[in-house]
């Protein structure tokens, strides 16, 4: 793992943007792995202001809430959509269903455009349980797209963004753990205290499935950008 740490996020975010940049400079048809919160949202607004030119690439995020269709202000697809595809027109944008009820069907949808786009650089946040996507502590390394039930910690941190916590959906549609290592190569960001435990145990403990980002010692292709606060317990 190449780890940097930078006094603010709006460095680490030029970092991955000048990698996003290098990626399509390399193949206008790369494919990239697009994650939603807060983390990317510098990123995404450098992209935007940018002179790239996405129209021949391709994003494909990683999660959607279960029950959110796409033009609810909450759901991923319209994050995506206000943050970076109304700015960044690309050619192919791919995103779970969050209105499809039938999850067999889904996830076979999601596993099958995974498998016939693979990606070349993937953006990751993490979230305070250390989850990647929205792949909680217990999921398996093996995981391909599946129906997650959201921990009450995950429902708690994302409530900020509802009305109330009552409107957070309880589960979400998530590319799995297996899809996200295929990447060819990822970038995690992660800022501020509350992701500092989260960052020391990715990196410095053991890779269990109860840290689902330690699965990302194991990959050859990882930058991680984090902030100064991220990094606050980081030992070595
Ligand atoms: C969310 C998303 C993740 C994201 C993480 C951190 O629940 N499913 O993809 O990386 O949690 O979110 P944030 O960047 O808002 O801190």
């Amino acid at each position: 793992m190449y780890v940097q740490i930078f006094d603010k996020k709006e460095e680490a975010c030029q970092a991955s943007f000048e990698l996003f940049k290098e990626e399509l400079d390399a193949n206008p048809q790369a494919v990239f792995g697009l994650a939603t919160g807060s983390t990317p949202e510098v990123l995404y607004q450098l992209l935007s202001e940018s002179d790239l030119d996405f129209s021949q690439a391709t994003g494909l995020n990683l999660d959607e809430y279960f029950g959110l269709t796409a033009d609810h202000p909450q759901s991923y697809a319209f994050f995506m959509q206000d943050h970076l595809y109304k700015n960044k027109p690309f050619k192919n944008k791919y995103i779970p269903d969050g209105s499809n009820p039938d999850v067999n069907i889904e996830t076979a949808r999601y596993n099958k455009i995974i498998a016939d786009h693979p990606v070349d650089l993937q953006i990751l946040g993490i979230g305070a349980n250390a989850h990647i996507g929205f792949n909680e502590p217990g999921t398996s390394f093996d995981s391909k797209t599946h129906l997650v039930d959201l921990t009450d910690s995950t429902i708690q941190a994302n409530k900020r963004f509802f009305e109330s916590e009552d409107e957070v959906p309880t589960q979400a549609y998530s590319m799995g753990i297996q899809s996200i290592m295929q990447a060819k190569k990822i970038i995690l960001m992660a800022f501020g205290p509350t992701k500092a435990k989260a960052v020391r145990d990715m990196i410095e403990g053991p890779v269990t499935e109860d840290v689902p980002a330690s699965i990302l010692q194991k990959h050859p292709h990882v930058y991680l950008f984090i902030d100064k606060e991220a990094a606050s317990l980081l030992n070595n």
